[in-house]
């Protein structure tokens, strides 16, 4: 039976890395009905009068999955993120980010495995923001007890269930002492409930230094919106950057799948951009429909497609970003040979 999945294709290098992902999943033989609807500038682009169409979030709902190329969000004016209203509008309440060593790319570190899990629908991620004077602005950072509690159980159940070892909260409650310290209190007191878990709470400006000295010291790093944020792009950074960075944002009602990376303005249109994170925010897709539907073959399909990427980047076959010389299509076309092997 056909499995219906929404795919957004973004914008800047959004298509050419959504394209390639879908390329490159279909060559599994999997029995995948592709649905493309748009979000953000390429909305417009398509002739929606809204950046996040009412068709696109009810298509996500009705599919339950989403893979989801970058949309661009403009610096210091202009609308406001299509990507954070998507996950709030969807209630797409937690992030979940692995950061994981790949062998043959050569880094600073071997063997990083950390995951991070944001709260994806609040803090200084809320948008509110006001002038309350001429020359005096102000930023609103929302934490509820609701939000801060199941995001917390969330990473605990993550933990149990991938037999992870250790939460770490990253937080700045010294400073702020209401809001990341409801954060902290919260996963403090869901704690109680995974007591094979470690947990311990590390406060975020030293939390950057010791992840940058022996990212090995953690495991699953659990943050409020913003600083999920920055650790996701400081993470990638140790295991050789965005082009390598998957992300799943889940809520109770659909999961939209998408890289940590963003719309590469630089590189888009050059076919130099690497479709590798948005691969693998794929294979984390076909894994949770697998699980979700009972249906092996894509948790099956999702070991293969890593399989032919891993030992591809190995022998050498690989994106600029990486050391390499292939363009997004050839590294696409590359995976696809392994495939049919
Ligand atoms: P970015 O992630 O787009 O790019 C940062 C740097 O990483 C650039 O030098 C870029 O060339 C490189 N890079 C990113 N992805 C790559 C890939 N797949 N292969 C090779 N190199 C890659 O971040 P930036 O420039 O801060 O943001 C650009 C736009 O993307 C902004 O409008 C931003 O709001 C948006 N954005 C969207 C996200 C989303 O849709 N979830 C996430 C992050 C940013």
């Amino acid at each position: 039976m056909q499995v219906p999945v929404v795919l957004i294709p973004g914008d800047g290098i959004g298509p050419e890395v959504a394209d390639a992902a879908r390329t490159v999943i279909d060559a599994t033989g999997l029995p995948i009905e592709w649905q493309i609807h748009h979000a953000g500038v390429a909305a417009l682009e398509h002739g929606d009068k809204a950046l996040l169409p009412a068709s696109t979030k009810d298509a996500i709902l009705k599919a339950g999955v989403a893979l989801k190329g970058p949309c661009t969000t403009p610096i210091g004016g202009g609308f406001s993120s299509v990507n954070v209203a998507l996950r709030k509008e969807l209630d797409l309440f937690g992030a979940i980010r692995p950061v994981r060593s790949i062998a043959g790319v050569k880094t600073r570190f071997e063997n990083v495995d950390v995951v991070i899990v944001r709260e994806n629908t609040e803090g200084l991620y809320s948008g509110i923001e006001n002038t309350i004077a001429p020359g005096v602005v102000t930023s609103l950072k929302v934490a509820t007890e609701t939000a801060c509690r199941r995001i917390a159980r969330f990473a605990f159940e993550y933990a149990r269930e991938r037999g992870r070892k250790k939460v770490t909260a990253f937080h700045k409650a010294n400073i702020m002492k209401l809001t990341d310290g409801l954060f902290i209190r919260c996963a403090r007191e869901e704690h109680a409930d995974f007591p094979e878990i470690e947990y311990e709470e590390v406060i975020i400006d030293a939390g950057c230094m010791k992840i940058v000295q022996d990212p090995s010291r953690f495991d699953i790093i659990l943050c409020e919106n913003l600083y999920g944020d920055l650790m996701s792009d400081l993470c990638a950074g140790l295991v050789g950057g965005l082009g390598v960075t998957p992300g799943a944002n889940i809520g109770l009602n659909a999961a939209v799948f998408e890289a940590v990376h963003g719309t590469a303005p630089d590189i888009a249109g050059q076919d130099k951009a690497n479709p590798l994170a948005m691969l693998m925010s794929g294979v984390m897709m076909l894994n949770h429909i697998g699980k979700k539907l009972g249906r092996p073959e894509f948790v099956e399909a999702g070991g293969r497609i890593r399989d032919a990427y891993n030992a591809a980047i190995e022998s050498g076959e690989r994106t600029r970003d990486l050391g390499g010389t292939l363009g997004t299509r050839a590294f696409a076309d590359v995976l696809v040979r392994r495939l049919r092997g």
